[in-house]
């Protein structure tokens, strides 16, 4: 059931490994592959390819932040890890980088000699400021997009970023130049933190974070650009689960990529994320993911078409004997009390905020609509 076309290419499932060092060449290409993923993404290949900073990356329990800065293989070199890569037998999308039309043009060209099944830009990665001005400005990137269009005959999608003001106008900038889908999103800029014994933050230059921290923004960018551009999405950020793959294509996306959740927990994380997305679908009865893309769109309002009208939370005398008090204490109007095993909510003070009912962890709270 979760085989499915994306951009006219056939993929075994939705899940993709993206863009990163896991998939720095064929060997890792090809490693993807065999785990299980739907499609892989190499890691962004570019004209000039740099030394590395050290160190570049940095984690914590809930994402990372990285200065990685793209493929480190020259651009003639990608055909023997192309070769490799597609050895496996799936489907191998190239990411390419560089700051000019003319110059991911030729990068394109070349990754379509070499093989390659879609091109995706990278023009969004925030360690390079270049490059995030130009995922917020539409008319670089139709121009850009325009020229790689042209030059190739594959699929050809572009990796936007959060950082923008407006992502519709970006998406739909690359609707109207050609492009076939877009990706949404790429890391955000930040810091992870700072060792205060040293007074050093996490990395030595500001990163792109990843991992659980993005995923909300990447679930509303996906929302956003499904609400207004008809164009296919890939949906990436912060997923580590089937539930969070679901999450990404009920609000739209038509593929997904994990990334993060590979780098820490190994690529079998893959295998384990599918497995769980077909026991989801069986459970569900859903037959083709069809059923499930974009259905929580009919969920999700503008605000200013919001009801704008109290609602009460529904909960006097719940018996509670939960060792917690967690609706207790969040309650900013003081409507919730505790009595002995009971949970009491005063509905003359409840505003219907919400707060209570999305914090209890045994779901016994639930607001009058
Ligand atoms: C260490 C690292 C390196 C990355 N390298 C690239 C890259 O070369 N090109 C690119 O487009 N995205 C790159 N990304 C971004 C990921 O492909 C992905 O968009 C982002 O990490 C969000 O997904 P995640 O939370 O699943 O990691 C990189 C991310 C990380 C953590
Ligand atoms: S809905 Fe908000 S105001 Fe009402 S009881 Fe819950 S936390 Fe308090
Ligand atoms: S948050 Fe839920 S489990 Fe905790 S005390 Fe309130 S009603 Fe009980």
């Amino acid at each position: 059931m979760l085989n499915t076309t994306f951009l006219g290419m056939e993929l075994p499932n939705p899940v993709m490994i993206a863009a990163g060092p896991w998939n720095r060449d064929g060997k890792g290409l090809k490693e993807s592959l065999e785990a299980g993923a739907g499609a892989v993404v190499t890691e962004s290949i570019v004209s000039d390819t740099m030394l590395d900073v050290r160190p570049r990356i940095s984690c914590d329990r809930l994402g990372a932040e990285n200065i990685r800065m793209y493929s480190d293989i020259q651009v003639e070199g990608w055909e023997r890890e192309m070769d490799i890569a597609k050895s496996a037998g799936g489907v191998v999308i190239a990411s390419i980088s560089g700051h000019t039309p003319s110059e991911l043009a030729y990068l394109a060209s070349k990754m379509e000699r070499f093989g390659a099944d879609a091109i995706e830009l990278s023009v969004s990665n925030p360690a390079a400021e270049s490059l995030e001005v130009v995922a917020s400005h539409a008319d670089i990137l139709f121009d850009m997009t325009k020229e790689v269009v042209s030059a190739v005959s594959l699929p050809v999608m572009v990796k936007l970023s959060q950082n923008t003001t407006n992502i519709s106008k970006v998406a739909k900038a690359v609707k109207a130049a050609g492009g076939s889908g877009v990706t949404a999103i790429n890391t955000v800029r930040g810091i992870l933190g700072v060792d205060l014994e040293k007074a050093v933050p996490s990395l030595s230059t500001y990163g792109g974070i990843s991992g659980e921290y993005i995923r909300p923004l990447g679930l509303a960018s996906v929302a956003t650009i499904a609400q207004t551009v008809d164009i296919p999405i890939c949906g990436v950020g912060g997923i580590s689960s089937a539930q969070n793959a679901l999450e990404y294509l009920m609000l739209g996306a038509s593929a997904v990529q994990v990334g993060t959740d590979v780098m820490i927990q190994g690529k079998d994380s893959i295998r384990k994320i599918v497995q769980d997305l077909e026991i989801w679908a069986q459970n569900h009865n859903v037959r083709s993911l069809e059923e499930i893309r974009g259905k929580a769109l009919e969920n999700l309002k503008a605000f200013d078409e919001m009801k704008f009208e109290p609602a009460v939370s529904h909960a006097n005398g719940v018996p509670c004997g939960e060792n917690c008090s967690l609706c207790v204490n969040a309650c900013m109007y003081s409507a919730i009390s505790r009595s002995g095993d009971s949970i009491s909510i005063d509905r003359s003070r409840c505003t219907g905020c919400g707060l209570c009912t999305s914090i209890c962890p045994a779901k016994k709270l639930k607001l009058d609509l």
